[in-house]
Protein backbone atom coordinates (compact mmCIF):
# COMPACT_ATOMS: atom_id res chain seq x y z
CA UNK A 1 0.00 0.00 0.00
CA UNK A 2 1.65 3.30 -0.79
CA UNK A 3 1.26 6.20 1.47
CA UNK A 4 -1.65 7.43 2.96
CA UNK A 5 -3.41 10.69 5.07
CA UNK A 6 -5.91 10.71 7.28
CA UNK A 7 -9.52 11.64 5.95
CA UNK A 8 -11.88 10.86 8.48
CA UNK A 9 -11.56 10.27 12.21
CA UNK A 10 -13.08 7.13 14.09
CA UNK A 11 -15.81 9.85 16.01
CA UNK A 12 -16.95 11.52 12.68
CA UNK A 13 -17.22 8.03 11.07
CA UNK A 14 -19.67 6.95 14.17
CA UNK A 15 -21.41 9.63 13.97
CA UNK A 16 -21.97 9.62 9.96
CA UNK A 17 -23.01 6.26 10.27
CA UNK A 18 -25.41 6.14 12.67
CA UNK A 19 -26.85 9.97 11.07
CA UNK A 20 -27.58 8.23 7.98
CA UNK A 21 -29.36 4.72 9.41
CA UNK A 22 -31.34 7.09 11.71
CA UNK A 23 -32.07 9.59 8.63
CA UNK A 24 -33.22 7.14 6.64
CA UNK A 25 -34.94 5.94 9.48
CA UNK A 26 -36.65 9.06 10.16
CA UNK A 27 -37.70 10.06 6.53
CA UNK A 28 -38.95 6.46 5.61
CA UNK A 29 -41.54 6.21 8.92
CA UNK A 30 -42.49 9.77 9.15
CA UNK A 31 -43.13 10.17 5.24
CA UNK A 32 -45.43 6.29 5.35
CA UNK A 33 -47.13 7.97 8.33
CA UNK A 34 -47.67 11.50 6.59
CA UNK A 35 -49.19 10.09 3.30
CA UNK A 36 -51.38 8.07 5.43
CA UNK A 37 -50.06 4.88 3.66
CA UNK A 38 -50.12 2.48 6.49
CA UNK A 39 -53.12 1.43 8.84
CA UNK A 40 -54.31 2.69 11.90
CA UNK A 41 -51.89 0.37 14.24
CA UNK A 42 -49.49 0.74 11.90
CA UNK A 43 -49.09 4.56 12.27
CA UNK A 44 -48.98 3.81 15.74
CA UNK A 45 -46.06 1.49 15.57
CA UNK A 46 -44.22 3.35 13.07
CA UNK A 47 -44.59 6.73 14.61
CA UNK A 48 -42.79 4.77 18.28
CA UNK A 49 -40.46 3.82 15.58
CA UNK A 50 -39.65 7.10 14.49
CA UNK A 51 -38.99 8.67 17.95
CA UNK A 52 -36.91 6.02 18.87
CA UNK A 53 -34.55 6.82 15.53
CA UNK A 54 -34.87 10.68 16.88
CA UNK A 55 -34.05 9.85 20.06
CA UNK A 56 -30.81 7.57 19.08
CA UNK A 57 -29.29 10.39 16.24
CA UNK A 58 -29.63 12.98 19.44
CA UNK A 59 -28.44 10.82 21.77
CA UNK A 60 -25.58 10.19 19.59
CA UNK A 61 -24.92 13.95 18.39
CA UNK A 62 -25.18 15.10 22.12
CA UNK A 63 -22.19 12.34 23.12
CA UNK A 64 -20.21 13.21 20.18
CA UNK A 65 -20.05 17.17 21.25
CA UNK A 66 -19.61 16.61 24.67
CA UNK A 67 -16.93 13.74 23.88
CA UNK A 68 -14.85 15.29 20.54
CA UNK A 69 -15.34 18.71 20.60
CA UNK A 70 -12.68 19.11 19.05
CA UNK A 71 -13.19 17.44 16.10
CA UNK A 72 -17.15 18.85 15.90
CA UNK A 73 -15.21 22.39 16.24
CA UNK A 74 -12.98 21.52 13.52
CA UNK A 75 -15.56 20.72 11.36
CA UNK A 76 -17.66 23.33 11.53
CA UNK A 77 -14.73 25.87 10.64
CA UNK A 78 -13.98 23.72 7.50
CA UNK A 79 -17.57 24.16 6.04
CA UNK A 80 -17.76 27.99 7.54
CA UNK A 81 -13.72 28.55 5.97
CA UNK A 82 -15.41 30.32 2.62
CA UNK A 83 -12.18 31.88 0.32
CA UNK A 84 -11.88 33.05 -3.06
CA UNK A 85 -11.50 29.42 -4.50
CA UNK A 86 -14.62 28.42 -3.01
CA UNK A 87 -16.40 31.11 -4.73
CA UNK A 88 -14.85 30.18 -7.49
CA UNK A 89 -15.67 26.35 -7.33
CA UNK A 90 -19.66 27.59 -7.86
CA UNK A 91 -18.37 28.98 -11.60
CA UNK A 92 -18.30 25.70 -12.74
CA UNK A 93 -19.64 23.11 -10.25
CA UNK A 94 -15.95 22.27 -9.98
CA UNK A 95 -16.04 20.88 -13.44
CA UNK A 96 -18.29 18.39 -12.64
CA UNK A 97 -20.72 19.14 -15.44
CA UNK A 98 -17.49 18.88 -17.82
CA UNK A 99 -16.92 15.79 -16.21
CA UNK A 100 -19.94 14.41 -16.64
CA UNK A 101 -20.79 15.06 -19.51
CA UNK A 102 -17.63 16.90 -21.45
CA UNK A 103 -17.32 13.67 -23.52
CA UNK A 104 -21.12 13.65 -24.44
CA UNK A 105 -23.48 14.96 -27.83
CA UNK A 106 -24.85 17.06 -25.12
CA UNK A 107 -21.31 18.70 -24.45
CA UNK A 108 -21.62 20.42 -27.69
CA UNK A 109 -25.14 22.12 -27.22
CA UNK A 110 -23.77 23.54 -23.77
CA UNK A 111 -20.37 24.27 -23.46
CA UNK A 112 -20.89 28.34 -24.13
CA UNK A 113 -22.31 28.21 -20.44
CA UNK A 114 -20.17 29.37 -17.41
CA UNK A 115 -20.97 25.72 -15.70
CA UNK A 116 -19.82 23.85 -18.29
CA UNK A 117 -16.48 24.84 -18.20
CA UNK A 118 -13.95 21.83 -17.04
CA UNK A 119 -11.64 22.98 -14.27
CA UNK A 120 -11.67 23.02 -10.54
CA UNK A 121 -9.77 25.69 -8.37
CA UNK A 122 -8.03 24.31 -5.33
CA UNK A 123 -10.01 23.34 -2.55
CA UNK A 124 -9.06 22.64 1.07
CA UNK A 125 -10.70 19.44 3.24
CA UNK A 126 -13.88 19.63 1.70
CA UNK A 127 -14.99 21.46 -1.44
CA UNK A 128 -17.70 24.22 -2.02
CA UNK A 129 -20.41 22.19 -2.45
CA UNK A 130 -19.74 19.98 0.57
CA UNK A 131 -19.43 22.89 2.33
CA UNK A 132 -22.84 23.52 1.16
CA UNK A 133 -23.87 20.20 2.58
CA UNK A 134 -22.55 20.39 5.99
CA UNK A 135 -23.88 23.88 6.49
CA UNK A 136 -27.22 22.45 5.64
CA UNK A 137 -26.70 19.22 7.60
CA UNK A 138 -25.83 21.14 10.34
CA UNK A 139 -28.49 23.89 10.48
CA UNK A 140 -31.44 21.15 9.36
CA UNK A 141 -30.30 18.82 12.31
CA UNK A 142 -30.79 21.71 14.55
CA UNK A 143 -34.21 22.38 12.93
CA UNK A 144 -35.82 19.16 12.28
CA UNK A 145 -34.23 17.99 16.31
CA UNK A 146 -35.99 21.33 17.76
CA UNK A 147 -39.20 21.20 16.19
CA UNK A 148 -39.71 17.22 16.25
CA UNK A 149 -38.90 17.53 20.52
CA UNK A 150 -40.87 20.20 21.20
CA UNK A 151 -44.01 19.02 18.99
CA UNK A 152 -43.37 15.70 20.62
CA UNK A 153 -43.34 16.79 24.58
CA UNK A 154 -44.48 20.78 24.24
CA UNK A 155 -47.59 20.44 21.42
CA UNK A 156 -50.23 21.79 23.40
CA UNK A 157 -47.93 25.28 24.16
CA UNK A 158 -47.90 26.01 20.60
CA UNK A 159 -51.31 26.07 19.72
CA UNK A 160 -52.87 25.64 16.75
CA UNK A 161 -50.67 28.42 14.38
CA UNK A 162 -47.21 26.94 15.95
CA UNK A 163 -48.53 23.48 15.52
CA UNK A 164 -48.88 24.18 11.78
CA UNK A 165 -45.94 26.16 11.55
CA UNK A 166 -43.30 23.68 13.53
CA UNK A 167 -44.93 20.96 11.93
CA UNK A 168 -44.11 22.13 8.22
CA UNK A 169 -41.15 23.62 9.08
CA UNK A 170 -39.97 20.28 10.27
CA UNK A 171 -41.83 18.16 6.93
CA UNK A 172 -40.63 20.08 4.27
CA UNK A 173 -36.82 21.17 5.70
CA UNK A 174 -36.61 16.87 6.11
CA UNK A 175 -37.76 16.57 2.76
CA UNK A 176 -35.76 19.01 0.94
CA UNK A 177 -32.39 17.46 2.78
CA UNK A 178 -33.18 14.26 1.77
CA UNK A 179 -33.37 15.01 -2.43
CA UNK A 180 -30.35 16.82 -1.85
CA UNK A 181 -28.39 14.06 0.27
CA UNK A 182 -30.14 11.70 -2.39
CA UNK A 183 -29.26 12.88 -5.50
CA UNK A 184 -26.24 14.84 -5.06
CA UNK A 185 -24.39 13.98 -1.80
CA UNK A 186 -24.72 10.11 -2.35
CA UNK A 187 -23.95 9.75 -6.65
CA UNK A 188 -21.35 12.30 -5.62
CA UNK A 189 -19.46 9.80 -3.37
CA UNK A 190 -19.86 7.13 -5.13
CA UNK A 191 -17.75 9.06 -8.12
CA UNK A 192 -14.96 9.74 -5.42
CA UNK A 193 -14.45 6.26 -4.80
CA UNK A 194 -11.33 6.97 -1.97
CA UNK A 195 -13.39 8.89 -0.22
CA UNK A 196 -16.07 6.38 0.05
CA UNK A 197 -13.88 3.67 1.16
CA UNK A 198 -11.90 5.70 3.29
CA UNK A 199 -15.54 7.01 5.07
CA UNK A 200 -17.38 3.12 5.32
CA UNK A 201 -14.07 0.38 5.54
CA UNK A 202 -13.49 -1.30 8.66
CA UNK A 203 -9.78 0.16 9.66
CA UNK A 204 -8.16 3.30 9.24
CA UNK A 205 -10.26 6.41 7.86
CA UNK A 206 -7.18 7.35 5.00
CA UNK A 207 -7.27 8.41 1.21
CA UNK A 208 -4.17 8.00 -0.60
CA UNK A 209 -1.83 10.75 -0.58
CA UNK A 210 -1.98 11.27 -4.19
CA UNK A 211 -5.28 11.36 -4.46
CA UNK A 212 -5.60 13.96 -1.26
CA UNK A 213 -3.16 16.35 -3.20
CA UNK A 214 -4.97 16.05 -6.81
CA UNK A 215 -8.55 16.27 -4.95
CA UNK A 216 -7.96 18.73 -2.06
CA UNK A 217 -4.76 20.14 -2.76
CA UNK A 218 -5.27 23.19 -0.22
CA UNK A 219 -5.57 20.72 2.90
CA UNK A 220 -2.82 18.60 2.03
CA UNK A 221 -0.08 21.78 1.78
CA UNK A 222 -1.94 23.86 4.67
CA UNK A 223 -2.79 20.89 7.25
CA UNK A 224 -1.40 17.34 6.48
CA UNK A 225 2.14 18.70 4.71
CA UNK A 226 2.42 20.67 8.43
CA UNK A 227 1.36 17.51 10.53
CA UNK A 228 4.05 15.71 8.61
CA UNK A 229 6.35 18.31 9.52
CA UNK A 230 5.81 18.52 13.36
C1 LIG B 1 -26.40 5.94 1.95
C2 LIG B 1 -26.25 7.15 2.41
C3 LIG B 1 -24.95 7.92 2.50
C4 LIG B 1 -23.72 7.65 1.97
C5 LIG B 1 -23.30 6.46 1.10
C6 LIG B 1 -22.83 8.71 2.38
C7 LIG B 1 -21.48 8.79 2.10
C8 LIG B 1 -20.60 9.77 2.54
C9 LIG B 1 -19.18 9.80 2.31
C10 LIG B 1 -18.41 8.76 1.52
C11 LIG B 1 -18.69 10.93 2.85
C12 LIG B 1 -17.25 11.42 2.80
C13 LIG B 1 -17.08 12.32 1.61
C14 LIG B 1 -17.48 13.71 1.87
O1 LIG B 1 -17.00 14.29 2.85
O2 LIG B 1 -18.24 14.26 1.05
C15 LIG B 1 -19.79 11.61 3.48
C16 LIG B 1 -19.70 12.79 4.19
C17 LIG B 1 -20.77 13.47 4.72
N1 LIG B 1 -22.09 13.05 4.70
FE1 LIG B 1 -22.81 11.34 3.91
N2 LIG B 1 -23.52 9.60 3.11
C18 LIG B 1 -24.83 9.16 3.22
C19 LIG B 1 -25.87 9.74 3.89
C20 LIG B 1 -25.79 10.97 4.50
C21 LIG B 1 -26.89 11.62 5.16
C22 LIG B 1 -28.31 11.05 5.29
C23 LIG B 1 -26.41 12.80 5.62
C24 LIG B 1 -27.13 13.89 6.36
C25 LIG B 1 -28.39 14.13 6.26
C26 LIG B 1 -25.02 12.90 5.26
C27 LIG B 1 -24.19 13.97 5.54
C28 LIG B 1 -22.84 14.01 5.33
C29 LIG B 1 -21.97 15.09 5.78
C30 LIG B 1 -22.37 16.34 6.54
C31 LIG B 1 -20.68 14.74 5.39
C32 LIG B 1 -19.39 15.52 5.66
C33 LIG B 1 -18.93 15.17 7.05
C34 LIG B 1 -17.87 14.15 7.15
O3 LIG B 1 -17.03 14.01 6.26
O4 LIG B 1 -17.85 13.49 8.22
N3 LIG B 1 -24.66 11.77 4.58
N4 LIG B 1 -20.95 10.87 3.28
Amino acid sequence: MGDVVLRHPLSSRIVHFVNMICWYGLFITGILVYLKLVSNSERALLMKLHIFFGAILTFVIAAYLALTPERAMLFVQEVLNWDKDTIAWWKNFGGYPYKFLGKTKLYKYIEKFWFAKPGCPPQTKYNAGQKLLGLTVIASLFILGFTGWFLYFFREALGKNGVYLFFNLHLWIAILVTLFVTFVHIPLVIVNWPDFVSMFRIGSGTVPVEWAKEHNPKWFENDVAKLEEK
